[in-house]
C-alpha cells in the first residue's frame, strides 16, 4: 500500500529545500500532504506545493477543506510518517510542549504516526538551552531528527542549524517508513548513564556518560516491536515511553536491576558507565574540610561487581550480550581484551574525551569481535542504536 508523509513546512530561509524532500519523497513512489504554517506562507505561496503535489495545500486550522470539516484529524489519521523539514525554533518548542494552535501543531499532537524533524535556524537558536532542551523532550519522546553537521548558514553565520540536504532527510524519511517490527516478541534490555557513588550526603564518583546511547537503543528497540527494560543511572532524560523504566544510582542497584531481568532477556546490551569502584565508607554526614582532612584526602576505595562479566558468565546461548568500551586510545585492541576477559558477543568500542562520545549526539564506533572488526562512519545516536540492534538480530538469528 502507498504510505503517506504528512509534510510540515515552517517559516524560515531553508523554505524553499521542501521543495526538494517533496519531489524525493514522489519520486520513491510516497504520497506526500503538506501543511504549512500561516508565517511559512510569508517565504513560499501554497501554490508552489500545490503544484507539485496536484493537491490542496492545508494552512488553516478553521479553513474549509472540502468534504472535510475536521481537517487536523483527517491529516492525522492519513499519516504513516509525520515529517517537519524545515522545522522552526518555534515550531520545535510548540511540539515539545504540546501547544497545538495551529493546523501543523494540532495535527501532529493528534497524529499516532513516528514524527521525524528536520532542524533548521540560526546557530544561536539552535544552541539556544530552551531549543536544546526541546531537542532533549522531542527525543526523549522518541522524535527522530534528521540533523546536518555545521555549515555555511543563510544568515552569514558558520555553525549548527543547517537544514539537514533533502536527500539525506528523504532516506531518512523513507527509511522510519520501512521501518519492520523485526523485533517484536524478543525482549531488549539496556543499562544506560553513569552510576554515582557517594563519598558523603554532598559528594561523590561518577563519570560524564550522559546516557544518550542508552535511550536511543531503547527507543529504537521499542520501535522494532520489542518489550525493553532500559536500567540506567542518575541522567536528565526523561523516561522513554513504552520501556520498562528502572532508574537507579550506584553500581551495586544497577546491578540488582540487571539482575532481576537479564535471565529473560534475548539481547542486552550493557551501555552504562559502571563505576569501576566505590568509596567502601560512604560518610552518613558531610565530611569537613579541616577536621575530616584524614577521610577526604584518602578515600578508600572498593571495587564494584563487572556488570557486564558476570551477566556475560551465566548468559544461555540463544541470548547475545553487547558491551561498551569507551577508551581514549587504542580502541579495538582494549575493546578486543574486554570482549575476551567478559564473553561478551560483540563490543562497541568508541574514542572518547575532546568532544567525543560523552554527552554528544553523534558517535563514530567500531564493533569488535573475536575475529574481526567493523568500523562505522560518525554517525547520530539513533542510526548508531538501530546498527547496534541490526548487529544483535544476526546473531540471535
Ligand atoms: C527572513 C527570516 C528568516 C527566518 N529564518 C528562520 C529560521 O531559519 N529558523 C527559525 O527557526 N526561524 C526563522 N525565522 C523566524 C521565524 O519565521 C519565526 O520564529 C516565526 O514565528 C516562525 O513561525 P512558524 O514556526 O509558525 O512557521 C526567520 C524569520 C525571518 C523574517
Amino acid at each position: 500500500m502507498q504510505k503517506t508523509v504528512v509534510l510540515g513546512v515552517t517559516g524560515c530561509v531553508a523554505i524553499y529545500k521542501a521543495c526538494e524532500v517533496l519531489r524525493g519523497l514522489q519520486k520513491a513512489g510516497v504520497r506526500v500532504k503538506v501543511v504549512m504554517t500561516k508565517n511559512a506562507t510569508e517565504f513560499i505561496q501554497p501554490a508552489m506545493f500545490r503544484a507539485l503535489m496536484r493537491e490542496p495545500v492545508a494552512v488553516g486550522l478553521f479553513d474549509d477543506a472540502p468534504g472535510d470539516p475536521i481537517h487536523h484529524i483527517s491529516l492525522a489519521k492519513e499519516a504513516d510518517l509525520f515529517l517537519v523539514a524545515p522545522c522552526t525554533a518555534n515550531v520545535m518548542a510548540k511540539l515539545a510542549h504540546g501547544i497545538a494552535d495551529d493546523l501543523l501543531t494540532t495535527t501532529a499532537l493528534a497524529t499516532t504516526a513516528p514524527i521525524a524533524i528536520a532542524p533548521a535556524m540560526n546557530v544561536n537558536m539552535y544552541d539556544h538551552v530552551a531549543t536544546q532542551e526541546n531537542m532533549q523532550t522531542l527525543k526523549a519522546r522518541g522524535v527522530r531528527f534528521i540533523d546536518a553537521g555545521e555549515g555555511y548558514l543563510a544568515c552569514g553565520d558558520v555553525g549548527r542549524g543547517r537544514l539537514a540536504e533533502p536527500d539525506d532527510i528523504v532516506a531518512a524519511a523513507i527509511e522510519m517508513l520501512e521501518v519492520t517490527h523485526d523485533l517484536a516478541g524478543k525482549h531488549v534490555l539496556v543499562t544506560a548513564g553513569p552510576t554515582v557513588e557517594p563519598i558523603d550526603p554532598a559528594r561523590y564518583i561518577s563519570n560524564r556518560s550522559s546516557g544518550k546511547t542508552g535511550f536511543a537503543i531503547a527507543r529504537a528497540a521499542l520501535n522494532r516491536g520489542a518489550k525493553v527494560t532500559l536500567v540506567t543511572g542518575p541522567v536528565a532524560l526523561g523516561d522513554v515511553e513504552g520501556a520498562d523504566m528502572a532508574r537507579v544510582t550506584t553500581a551495586l542497584q544497577m546491578r540488582d536491576a540487571v539482575d532481576a531481568a537479564f535471565d529473560d532477556a534475548d539481547i542486552a546490551v550493557f551501555s552504562a558507565a559502571v563505576c569501576d569502584a566505590r568509596p567502601s565508607n560512604p560518610s552518613k554526614r558531610k565530611l569537613k574540610k579541616g577536621a575530616d582532612d584524614e577521610a577526604l584526602m584518602h578515600i578508600e576505595l572498593t571495587e564494584n561487581p563487572d556488570i557486564l562479566a558476570t551477566m556475560a558468565g551465566r548468559k544461555r546461548p540463544e541470548q547475545v550480550v553487547v558491551g561498551f568500551a569507551a577508551e581514549t586510545e587504542n580502541v579495538v585492541a582494549n575493546a578486543r581484551a574486554k570482549l575476551e576477559r567478559k564473553h561478551a558477543d560483540m563490543i562497541v568500542g568508541n574514542l572518547v574525551g575532546e568532544g567525543r562520545g560523552f554527552a554528544t549526539d553523534e558517535n563514530e564506533v567500531v564493533f569488535v569481535y573475536a575475529d574481526r572488526e567493523r568500523r562505522l562512519p560518525l554517525m547520530n545516536k539513533d542510526d548508531l542504536a538501530h546498527a547496534i540492534l541490526d548487529e544483535a538480530l544476526e546473531k540471535l538469528e
